[in-house]
Protein backbone atom coordinates (compact mmCIF):
# COMPACT_ATOMS: atom_id res chain seq x y z
CA UNK A 1 0.00 0.00 0.00
CA UNK A 2 1.30 3.62 -0.88
CA UNK A 3 0.18 6.87 -0.41
CA UNK A 4 0.38 10.64 -1.72
CA UNK A 5 -0.55 13.76 -1.17
CA UNK A 6 -0.56 16.99 -3.40
CA UNK A 7 -2.19 20.05 -2.77
CA UNK A 8 -4.58 22.36 -4.83
CA UNK A 9 -4.14 25.57 -5.77
CA UNK A 10 -5.79 29.37 -6.47
CA UNK A 11 -5.25 30.83 -9.44
CA UNK A 12 -3.61 34.85 -8.10
CA UNK A 13 -3.64 35.72 -12.03
CA UNK A 14 -3.81 34.44 -15.42
CA UNK A 15 -6.55 31.17 -15.99
CA UNK A 16 -7.66 30.51 -19.62
CA UNK A 17 -5.03 32.88 -21.17
CA UNK A 18 -2.32 30.76 -20.25
CA UNK A 19 -4.08 27.73 -22.73
CA UNK A 20 -2.67 30.49 -25.00
CA UNK A 21 0.92 31.16 -24.01
CA UNK A 22 0.44 33.71 -21.57
CA UNK A 23 1.81 33.88 -18.29
CA UNK A 24 -0.22 32.66 -14.98
CA UNK A 25 0.08 32.65 -11.56
CA UNK A 26 -0.83 29.74 -9.82
CA UNK A 27 -0.43 29.28 -5.86
CA UNK A 28 -1.40 25.83 -3.56
CA UNK A 29 -3.26 25.90 -0.85
CA UNK A 30 -3.52 23.76 1.98
CA UNK A 31 -6.07 21.91 1.15
CA UNK A 32 -4.98 18.13 -0.53
CA UNK A 33 -5.85 14.82 -1.92
CA UNK A 34 -4.93 12.07 -0.78
CA UNK A 35 -4.58 8.94 -2.79
CA UNK A 36 -3.80 5.43 -1.83
CA UNK A 37 -2.90 2.81 -4.05
CA UNK A 38 -2.39 -1.37 -3.42
CA UNK A 39 -1.33 -3.40 -6.75
CA UNK A 40 -3.79 -5.43 -8.11
CA UNK A 41 -2.11 -8.63 -10.14
CA UNK A 42 -6.01 -8.87 -12.20
CA UNK A 43 -5.11 -5.78 -14.39
CA UNK A 44 -8.24 -4.81 -12.99
CA UNK A 45 -8.48 -0.81 -11.60
CA UNK A 46 -10.91 -0.20 -8.66
CA UNK A 47 -11.29 3.22 -7.43
CA UNK A 48 -13.52 4.32 -4.48
CA UNK A 49 -13.64 7.91 -3.01
CA UNK A 50 -14.03 8.84 0.12
CA UNK A 51 -14.74 12.07 -0.18
CA UNK A 52 -14.60 14.54 -3.30
CA UNK A 53 -17.53 17.05 -1.73
CA UNK A 54 -19.65 13.86 -2.33
CA UNK A 55 -21.04 10.73 0.04
CA UNK A 56 -18.46 7.92 -0.96
CA UNK A 57 -18.68 5.69 -4.09
CA UNK A 58 -16.72 2.68 -5.75
CA UNK A 59 -16.92 1.79 -9.16
CA UNK A 60 -14.52 -0.78 -10.69
CA UNK A 61 -13.79 -1.34 -14.85
CA UNK A 62 -11.38 -2.93 -16.43
CA UNK A 63 -10.48 0.36 -18.44
CA UNK A 64 -13.49 2.25 -19.40
CA UNK A 65 -14.68 5.11 -16.72
CA UNK A 66 -18.18 6.10 -15.85
CA UNK A 67 -19.89 3.08 -14.14
CA UNK A 68 -22.89 5.38 -13.16
CA UNK A 69 -22.07 4.97 -9.48
CA UNK A 70 -25.31 6.23 -7.38
CA UNK A 71 -24.41 9.24 -5.62
CA UNK A 72 -26.21 12.96 -5.07
CA UNK A 73 -23.62 14.76 -7.43
CA UNK A 74 -23.84 15.08 -11.41
CA UNK A 75 -22.63 12.23 -13.77
CA UNK A 76 -20.50 13.79 -15.62
CA UNK A 77 -18.00 14.64 -12.51
CA UNK A 78 -18.48 11.65 -11.73
CA UNK A 79 -16.94 10.16 -14.98
CA UNK A 80 -14.80 13.52 -15.27
CA UNK A 81 -13.00 12.24 -12.09
CA UNK A 82 -12.69 8.36 -12.88
CA UNK A 83 -11.30 9.60 -16.44
CA UNK A 84 -8.57 11.59 -14.52
CA UNK A 85 -8.16 8.84 -12.89
CA UNK A 86 -8.09 6.58 -15.52
CA UNK A 87 -5.85 8.19 -17.18
CA UNK A 88 -3.29 8.79 -14.64
CA UNK A 89 -2.90 4.97 -14.19
CA UNK A 90 -2.27 4.98 -18.03
CA UNK A 91 0.50 7.34 -17.55
CA UNK A 92 1.90 5.02 -14.68
CA UNK A 93 1.91 1.84 -16.38
CA UNK A 94 3.81 4.02 -19.37
CA UNK A 95 6.51 5.01 -17.62
CA UNK A 96 7.05 1.76 -15.31
CA UNK A 97 6.85 -0.82 -18.33
CA UNK A 98 4.05 -2.85 -16.40
CA UNK A 99 1.19 -2.22 -18.93
CA UNK A 100 -0.91 -4.94 -17.52
CA UNK A 101 -1.04 -4.03 -13.61
CA UNK A 102 -4.33 -2.83 -11.64
CA UNK A 103 -4.43 -0.98 -8.56
CA UNK A 104 -6.91 -0.36 -6.06
CA UNK A 105 -7.08 3.36 -5.34
CA UNK A 106 -8.99 5.25 -2.50
CA UNK A 107 -9.05 9.00 -3.34
CA UNK A 108 -10.09 11.58 -0.22
CA UNK A 109 -10.12 14.95 -0.86
CA UNK A 110 -10.36 17.72 1.05
CA UNK A 111 -11.01 19.78 -2.68
CA UNK A 112 -14.40 20.32 -4.13
CA UNK A 113 -14.47 18.85 -7.42
CA UNK A 114 -14.62 21.05 -10.55
CA UNK A 115 -14.72 24.05 -8.22
CA UNK A 116 -11.47 26.03 -9.87
CA UNK A 117 -9.36 24.83 -6.55
CA UNK A 118 -7.19 22.06 -8.86
CA UNK A 119 -8.91 19.30 -7.29
CA UNK A 120 -8.53 17.00 -10.83
CA UNK A 121 -4.73 17.81 -10.87
CA UNK A 122 -4.35 17.10 -7.47
CA UNK A 123 -5.67 13.72 -7.85
CA UNK A 124 -3.94 13.38 -10.68
CA UNK A 125 -0.32 14.29 -8.98
CA UNK A 126 -1.54 12.35 -6.12
CA UNK A 127 -2.64 9.00 -8.08
CA UNK A 128 0.47 8.85 -10.34
CA UNK A 129 3.35 9.18 -7.85
CA UNK A 130 1.90 6.92 -5.50
CA UNK A 131 0.67 4.15 -8.20
CA UNK A 132 4.71 4.30 -9.65
CA UNK A 133 5.83 4.17 -6.25
CA UNK A 134 3.79 0.95 -5.60
CA UNK A 135 5.27 -0.40 -8.58
CA UNK A 136 8.85 0.94 -7.02
CA UNK A 137 9.71 4.11 -9.25
CA UNK A 138 10.28 7.26 -7.57
CA UNK A 139 9.22 10.44 -10.14
CA UNK A 140 11.56 13.48 -9.99
CA UNK A 141 9.21 16.47 -9.87
CA UNK A 142 9.70 17.14 -13.11
CA UNK A 143 8.59 13.84 -14.69
CA UNK A 144 5.93 13.43 -12.09
CA UNK A 145 4.25 17.07 -13.45
CA UNK A 146 5.18 16.54 -17.19
CA UNK A 147 3.23 12.81 -16.46
CA UNK A 148 0.22 14.76 -14.86
CA UNK A 149 0.13 17.42 -17.18
CA UNK A 150 -0.16 14.23 -20.38
CA UNK A 151 -2.94 13.13 -17.87
CA UNK A 152 -5.23 16.21 -18.05
CA UNK A 153 -3.90 17.32 -21.41
CA UNK A 154 -5.88 13.53 -22.90
CA UNK A 155 -8.21 14.25 -20.93
CA UNK A 156 -9.23 17.58 -21.34
CA UNK A 157 -9.05 16.68 -25.43
CA UNK A 158 -5.45 18.61 -25.58
CA UNK A 159 -6.55 22.13 -24.15
CA UNK A 160 -4.59 22.38 -21.43
CA UNK A 161 -1.71 24.48 -19.38
CA UNK A 162 0.49 23.09 -17.64
CA UNK A 163 -0.13 25.56 -14.54
CA UNK A 164 -2.61 23.54 -12.47
CA UNK A 165 -0.56 19.93 -12.35
CA UNK A 166 3.12 21.39 -12.37
CA UNK A 167 1.54 23.81 -9.10
CA UNK A 168 0.28 20.83 -7.48
CA UNK A 169 3.16 19.09 -8.08
CA UNK A 170 5.42 21.12 -6.40
CA UNK A 171 3.51 23.82 -4.15
CA UNK A 172 4.11 27.28 -3.42
CA UNK A 173 3.50 30.22 -6.09
CA UNK A 174 4.66 29.16 -9.54
CA UNK A 175 4.50 31.19 -13.24
CA UNK A 176 3.62 28.84 -16.28
CA UNK A 177 4.41 30.50 -19.35
CA UNK A 178 3.91 27.86 -22.22
CA UNK A 179 6.69 25.18 -21.30
CA UNK A 180 8.40 27.11 -18.83
CA UNK A 181 7.53 26.57 -15.23
CA UNK A 182 9.16 27.73 -12.41
CA UNK A 183 8.75 28.96 -8.64
CA UNK A 184 8.08 32.12 -7.29
CA UNK A 185 9.04 33.69 -3.67
CA UNK A 186 5.80 34.93 -2.55
CA UNK A 187 5.22 36.81 0.56
CA UNK A 188 2.22 35.40 3.61
CA UNK A 189 -1.00 35.99 1.45
CA UNK A 190 -4.25 36.76 3.49
CA UNK A 191 -6.36 34.24 1.03
CA UNK A 192 -9.81 34.15 1.49
CA UNK A 193 -11.95 31.67 -0.79
CA UNK A 194 -16.00 31.48 -1.03
CA UNK A 195 -17.21 28.82 -2.24
CA UNK A 196 -20.93 28.90 -4.36
CA UNK A 197 -21.40 25.11 -4.27
CA UNK A 198 -21.35 24.26 -8.23
CA UNK A 199 -18.79 23.34 -10.60
CA UNK A 200 -17.71 24.39 -13.91
CA UNK A 201 -16.54 22.07 -16.73
CA UNK A 202 -13.10 22.76 -17.28
CA UNK A 203 -13.43 21.52 -21.12
CA UNK A 204 -16.57 23.03 -22.09
CA UNK A 205 -15.10 26.36 -20.47
CA UNK A 206 -11.84 26.54 -22.05
CA UNK A 207 -13.81 25.46 -25.24
CA UNK A 208 -16.09 28.52 -25.06
CA UNK A 209 -13.16 30.71 -24.51
CA UNK A 210 -11.66 29.23 -27.75
CA UNK A 211 -14.32 29.72 -29.73
CA UNK A 212 -14.63 33.36 -28.84
CA UNK A 213 -11.35 34.11 -29.16
CA UNK A 214 -11.62 32.51 -33.12
CA UNK A 215 -14.68 34.70 -33.33
CA UNK A 216 -13.93 38.35 -31.80
CA UNK A 217 -10.80 40.29 -31.83
CA UNK A 218 -11.82 42.05 -28.42
CA UNK A 219 -11.62 38.55 -26.75
CA UNK A 220 -8.06 37.63 -28.51
CA UNK A 221 -7.10 41.68 -26.67
CA UNK A 222 -8.59 40.14 -23.58
CA UNK A 223 -6.15 37.03 -23.42
CA UNK A 224 -3.42 39.59 -24.06
CA UNK A 225 -4.43 41.83 -21.72
CA UNK A 226 -4.68 39.22 -18.63
CA UNK A 227 -1.16 38.46 -19.87
CA UNK A 228 0.02 42.00 -19.27
CA UNK A 229 -2.46 41.90 -15.85
CA UNK A 230 -0.40 38.96 -15.05
CA UNK A 231 3.31 40.40 -15.64
CA UNK A 232 2.13 43.14 -13.28
CA UNK A 233 1.04 40.64 -10.71
CA UNK A 234 4.60 38.73 -10.43
CA UNK A 235 6.05 42.24 -9.62
CA UNK A 236 3.56 43.31 -6.97
CA UNK A 237 4.11 39.48 -5.56
CA UNK A 238 8.16 39.75 -6.06
CA UNK A 239 7.28 43.35 -3.64
CA UNK A 240 4.98 42.11 -1.27
CA UNK A 241 2.43 44.93 -2.37
CA UNK A 242 -0.98 42.80 -1.29
CA UNK A 243 -3.14 46.05 -2.09
CA UNK A 244 -1.64 45.91 -5.77
CA UNK A 245 -2.35 42.57 -5.88
CA UNK A 246 -5.88 43.15 -4.77
CA UNK A 247 -6.63 45.57 -7.75
CA UNK A 248 -4.86 43.49 -9.77
CA UNK A 249 -7.18 40.65 -9.12
CA UNK A 250 -9.82 42.95 -9.70
CA UNK A 251 -8.96 43.69 -12.77
CA UNK A 252 -8.36 40.05 -13.75
CA UNK A 253 -11.87 38.78 -12.70
CA UNK A 254 -13.59 41.72 -14.76
CA UNK A 255 -11.40 40.43 -17.62
CA UNK A 256 -12.50 36.72 -17.49
CA UNK A 257 -16.42 38.07 -16.92
CA UNK A 258 -15.87 39.25 -20.74
CA UNK A 259 -14.58 36.16 -21.86
CA UNK A 260 -17.65 34.69 -20.46
CA UNK A 261 -16.67 32.34 -17.77
CA UNK A 262 -18.30 33.99 -14.48
CA UNK A 263 -21.41 33.34 -13.37
CA UNK A 264 -24.00 35.41 -11.27
CA UNK A 265 -23.17 33.54 -7.71
CA UNK A 266 -18.93 33.88 -8.63
CA UNK A 267 -19.68 38.05 -9.17
CA UNK A 268 -22.21 38.14 -5.86
CA UNK A 269 -19.36 36.71 -3.71
CA UNK A 270 -16.57 38.74 -5.61
CA UNK A 271 -19.04 41.91 -4.74
CA UNK A 272 -19.52 41.34 -1.53
CA UNK A 273 -15.82 40.76 -1.02
CA UNK A 274 -14.89 43.91 -2.29
CA UNK A 275 -17.62 45.46 -0.09
CA UNK A 276 -16.25 43.95 2.99
CA UNK A 277 -13.08 45.65 2.10
CA UNK A 278 -11.27 42.95 0.44
CA UNK A 279 -8.41 44.17 -1.54
CA UNK A 280 -9.42 42.47 -4.47
CA UNK A 281 -11.33 39.36 -5.37
CA UNK A 282 -11.74 37.21 -8.88
CA UNK A 283 -13.15 34.32 -9.52
CA UNK A 284 -10.33 30.88 -9.68
CA UNK A 285 -9.84 28.39 -12.28
CA UNK A 286 -12.14 27.73 -15.09
CA UNK A 287 -15.09 29.65 -14.02
CA UNK A 288 -18.74 28.58 -14.66
CA UNK A 289 -19.15 27.98 -10.58
CA UNK A 290 -17.21 26.94 -8.00
CA UNK A 291 -15.19 29.27 -5.91
CA UNK A 292 -13.75 33.11 -5.95
CA UNK A 293 -10.54 34.12 -3.87
CA UNK A 294 -9.99 37.00 -1.95
CA UNK A 295 -7.00 38.80 -0.18
CA UNK A 296 -8.10 40.08 3.19
CA UNK A 297 -6.19 40.00 6.39
CA UNK A 298 -9.42 40.60 8.39
CA UNK A 299 -12.36 38.53 9.65
CA UNK A 300 -14.61 41.16 7.11
CA UNK A 301 -14.69 38.86 4.11
CA UNK A 302 -15.20 35.48 5.75
CA UNK A 303 -17.85 37.20 7.93
CA UNK A 304 -19.51 39.12 4.53
CA UNK A 305 -19.40 35.89 2.36
CA UNK A 306 -21.04 33.40 5.35
CA UNK A 307 -23.90 35.88 4.96
CA UNK A 308 -23.97 36.17 1.11
CA UNK A 309 -27.03 34.42 -0.77
CA UNK A 310 -25.24 31.76 -3.05
CA UNK A 311 -22.29 31.41 -0.99
CA UNK A 312 -22.23 27.88 0.54
CA UNK A 313 -18.63 28.18 2.54
CA UNK A 314 -15.96 30.41 3.06
CA UNK A 315 -12.51 29.41 4.59
CA UNK A 316 -9.13 30.98 4.99
CA UNK A 317 -6.42 29.07 2.92
CA UNK A 318 -2.95 29.01 3.56
CA UNK A 319 0.03 29.02 1.16
CA UNK A 320 1.21 24.74 0.45
CA UNK A 321 5.00 25.13 0.45
CA UNK A 322 5.41 21.44 -0.21
CA UNK A 323 3.36 19.99 -3.30
CA UNK A 324 3.34 16.18 -3.21
CA UNK A 325 4.05 14.30 -0.29
CA UNK A 326 5.21 11.01 0.23
CA UNK A 327 3.29 9.86 3.35
CA UNK A 328 3.80 5.96 3.19
C1 LIG B 1 -8.33 25.44 -15.01
O1 LIG B 1 -8.03 25.21 -13.63
C2 LIG B 1 -7.41 26.49 -15.57
C3 LIG B 1 -7.57 26.77 -17.05
O2 LIG B 1 -6.66 27.80 -17.38
C4 LIG B 1 -7.30 25.56 -17.91
C5 LIG B 1 -5.83 25.15 -17.90
O3 LIG B 1 -4.96 25.94 -17.60
O4 LIG B 1 -5.57 23.98 -18.24
C6 LIG B 1 -8.97 27.29 -17.36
Amino acid sequence: MTLSSAPGKVYLFGEHAVVYGEPAVPCAIERRARVEVQRRDDGKLRVHAEDLSLNGFTVEYDGTPGNGPDVDVSESLISAAMGYVDEAIAQVRDVTGEDDVGFDVTIESDIPLGAGLGSSAAVVVAAIDAAARELGVTLEPDELAERAYQTEYQVQDGQASRADTFCSATGGAVRVEGDDCRSLEAPDLPIVIGFDGGAGDTGQLVAGVRELRDEYDFAADTVEAIGDIVRNGEQALADGDIAELGRLMDFNHGLLSALGVSSRSLDTMVWAARDAGAHGAKLTGAGGGGCIVALDPTPETETALSFTPGCEDTFRAELAEDGVKRLE
